[in-house]
């Protein structure tokens, strides 16, 4: 008698622009591997377009019309409006929301899924920790549902990846049971998969280079060309090596060299929505509530609310002069400095200060 294989059940947890690029993915390899449930349950957040509901426009056309217009997903991804129904027999949970809707989610979830699920968080961004300080996103989610939770995150921008254009993420999963289902259910042939231990920094580095692409949109902005962009990536990453240095001290040096560290800033400080609207903020003078609702149709920034989330932990810490750009981007996007003041910030970094003598190459 043939064995039995046991199929895990995926559930994607929001609908987004990633969220619809990663599904038609997810749901192409559910249905060709034989350890996976074909049928992956998609949770959408239900809004009204022209009349009909998403979810049943989904369901029927098998596009997200809304978030990624032009790309059908495959039939086996059902788009589902209740966040429960969705998840409750899932073995994976795949969560991929903006990182502002996660605690509510985590909460309505609460008692209602599988005990033996496991997370993966494509989501970028912190959270306020109760006591001060940041919560990494799979950390809450850890806590409030009790399940593992890894994470996805790279040089990906949506709409690349749901053309199938070439490109590699990082996933960070310390459970090495658990690793080869997460990669397995993401890998293709045009989206190349790293699986690396450093779960957290893969983590921050996602969240982290949001704030620097915003920096990178204020000197596209001013006018400045490709060298200042080089020198605000380069000063960026030094800034979130260190922050993982000092706050998430044991992380490898060499994650940053994986697609979630230097290949994603690089990407979104060219290509990404951060980018784009902080170019918008310095050139109209408008605001960047105004600039995200009127040019993102629905999608979220998430640069300027972590760079107000990492500003929590730095102010606390008395450490904001030894990250200026990070502070810089902050103070910009509060209003309390000019977009023009961003280079004079960054003129005296601590990088540019510390050398009596050169510094060692190895
Ligand atoms: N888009 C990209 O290129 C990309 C790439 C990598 C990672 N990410 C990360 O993926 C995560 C999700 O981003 P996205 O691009 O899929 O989303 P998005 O910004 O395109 O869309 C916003 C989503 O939020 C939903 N939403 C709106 N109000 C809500 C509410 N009150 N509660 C719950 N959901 C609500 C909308 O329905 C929509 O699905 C983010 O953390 C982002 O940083 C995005």
């Amino acid at each position: 008698m043939a064995e039995k294989v046991l199929k895990n059940r995926v559930c994607i947890i929001g609908s987004g622009n990633w969220g619809s690029a990663i599904a038609k993915i997810v749901g192409r390899n559910a249905a060709r591997l034989p350890n996976f449930e074909d049928k992956v349950t998609m949770w959408v957040y239900e809004e009204m377009i022209e009349g009909k509901k998403l979810t049943e426009i989904i369901n029927e056309t098998h596009e997200n019309v809304k978030y990624l217009p032009g790309h059908k997903l495959p039939p086996n991804v059902v788009a589902i409006p209740d966040v429960v129904d969705a998840a409750k027999d899932a073995d994976l949970l795949i969560f991929v929301v903006p990182h502002q809707f996660v605690r509510t989610i985590c909460s309505t979830l609460l008692g209602k899924i599988k005990p033996t699920a496991a997370a993966l968080s494509l989501i970028k961004g912190f959270d306020i920790a109760e006591g001060g300080g940041i919560d990494l996103i799979s950390h809450i989610i850890t806590r409030c549902l009790k399940i593992p939770c890894a994470v996805l995150m790279g040089a990906n921008i949506a709409s690349e990846v749901a053309d199938e254009k070439f490109c590699e993420t990082t996933i960070g999963c310390r459970d090495v049971m658990l690793a080869p289902t997460m990669r397995d259910i993401i890998q293709t042939e045009y989206f190349r998969v790293v699986v690396v231990d450093d779960e957290d920094a893969v983590e921050i580095c996602g969240a982290l280079k949001n704030i620097v692409a915003v920096g990178a949109g204020f000197v596209d902005g001013l006018g400045f060309g490709d060298n200042t962009k080089a020198a605000v990536i380069r000063l960026g990453l030094m800034e979130m090596i260190k922050f993982v240095d000092v706050f998430y001290p044991g992380s490898k040096l060499s994650t940053f060299f994986e697609s979630c560290g230097v290949a994603d800033l690089i990407t979104t400080c060219y290509g990404g929505r951060n980018r784009r609207v902080a170019e918008a903020f310095v050139k109209t003078g408008r605001s960047i509530k105004e600039l995200e609702d009127e040019m993102l149709n629905g999608q979220k920034l998430q640069g300027p609310i972590t760079a107000e989330e990492v500003n929590h932990m730095l102010a606390n810490k008395n450490m904001e002069n030894k990250f200026p750009l990070f502070t810089a981007v902050f103070k910009i996007c509060r209003g309390e400095l000019k977009p023009s003041d961003f280079i004079n910030c960054i003129r005296s970094h601590p990088e540019h200060m510390t050398q009596p003598t050169p510094k060692c190459s190895l």
